[in-house]
């Protein structure tokens, strides 16, 4: 059995971990298996690009950041574009994965991924996927692969900013990845004890989060920790045209801190962690979800069952059909418990 890997989109921890799962569980129920490591994602396959995997390359990978196969974003919107050689991405990686005689695509992604993954399945190609993000918003699961790990970051980040906080008895505005969801805001900002949590799904009040700061000052609490998602809006920017949000360039974090700075008499500070928020090792969490869905993900293979996507129901791993999950994302729901809890400990929300 001939099986390319493929890790496509934004890297994150976990994606090894995955792999040597998948590998592993392979190679002891596939007899006559064959593996190919897929270079940058679908470049690779768009371009005929990969390399026949040895044992060993598995062999202590399961703590490793990044991907040893190298990843690329490919836009799904531009996967079925006529290039200059009247031909597009998805015809040559058609033509690429049959002529190379695959059995079968292991892929490793997000939601565009996760796009392309339900192009392939519908033109015949055989695939199983794997949820990964940081964002966590892959739709169809309870939880992505990098996701813990981000939040362990993320939260670290908070810890170590709020020991300034205190000290100098500052604003500080810490944001974090999350352009369309706020999962990685909420939990790192709950595990970091934010006192408010500004995500994409709920536009925020300048009014409200001015507010809070006062309210923390006359109560004696001379600092006040933001978290905002790198996606989130104020209610005023919401009701823009997406393209004039941010007029003069700046992050959500910094518009924020901006407009923070002119109305208090407080220092205000941004601290933006960025991609050290995806880097380093996977943590223990992810280890082992990484390691049961690769273990899945061969089960499926080897049993020759594909076009499905694995996924975490709960503490059950299970398979569900890509086409349930492409094109959708998996926000925080506005009326959702956590949410709901984060309230109840005094955390706002920004309205
Ligand atoms: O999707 C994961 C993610 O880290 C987002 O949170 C972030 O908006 C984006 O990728 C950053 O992408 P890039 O690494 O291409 O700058």
């Amino acid at each position: 059995m001939k099986v390319g890997l493929l890790t496509s989109g934004g890297d994150c921890q976990g994606l090894n971990a995955v792999l040597r799962g998948v590998a592993k569980s392979l190679y002891n129920s596939v007899p006559d298996l064959e593996l190919y490591g897929i270079i940058d994602g679908y470049h690779g396959l768009i371009t005929a690009e990969w390399r026949k995997m040895k044992t060993e390359e598995f062999s202590d990978i399961l703590r490793m950041g990044g991907t040893i196969l190298g990843t690329s974003r490919q836009p799904f919107k531009e996967m079925q574009v006529l290039g200059e050689d009247n031909t597009d991405k998805l015809s040559m990686m058609l033509k690429n994965y049959n002529e190379a005689g695959f059995d079968a695509l292991v892929i490793l992604g997000g939601n565009g991924t996760h796009k392309t993954a339900q192009l392939l399945n519908e033109n015949g190609v055989n695939v199983v996927t794997l949820p990964k993000t940081i964002d966590n918003d892959v739709y169809g699961t309870d939880i992505c692969f990098g996701f813990d790990s981000a939040v362990e970051k993320a939260t670290s980040v908070i810890d170590a900013i709020h020991t300034t906080a205190v000290s100098h008895g500052r604003v500080f505005v810490v944001e974090l990845m999350g352009n369309k969801v706020g999962w990685l805001s909420l939990y790192a900002g709950i595990a970091g004890g934010a006192d408010i949590i500004l995500i994409p799904e709920i536009p925020y009040y300048i009014e409200k989060v001015l507010e809070v700061i006062d309210k923390r000052n006359t109560g004696g609490k001379k600092f006040t920790i933001i978290a905002i998602a790198e996606g989130a809006v104020s209610a005023e920017e919401a009701a823009l045209p997406k393209k004039e949000r941010a007029p003069d360039g700046l992050t959500a974090g910094a518009r924020l801190a901006k407009i923070l700075s002119g109305n208090l008499d407080q220092d205000v500070r941004t601290a933006i962690p960025g991609h050290f928020q995806r880097g380093g090792d996977p943590t223990p969490t992810d280890r082992i979800l990484c390691s049961r869905l690769g273990a899945k993900a061969g089960e499926l293979i080897s049993s020759r069952q594909f076009g499905y996507m694995v996924a975490v129901r709960g503490d059950t791993i299970v398979k569900v059909p890509l086409e349930e999950v492409a094109g959708k994302t998996k926000s925080v729901p506005t009326d959702s418990q956590i949410l709901y809890q984060a309230g109840l400990l005094g955390i706002s929300i920004g309205v």
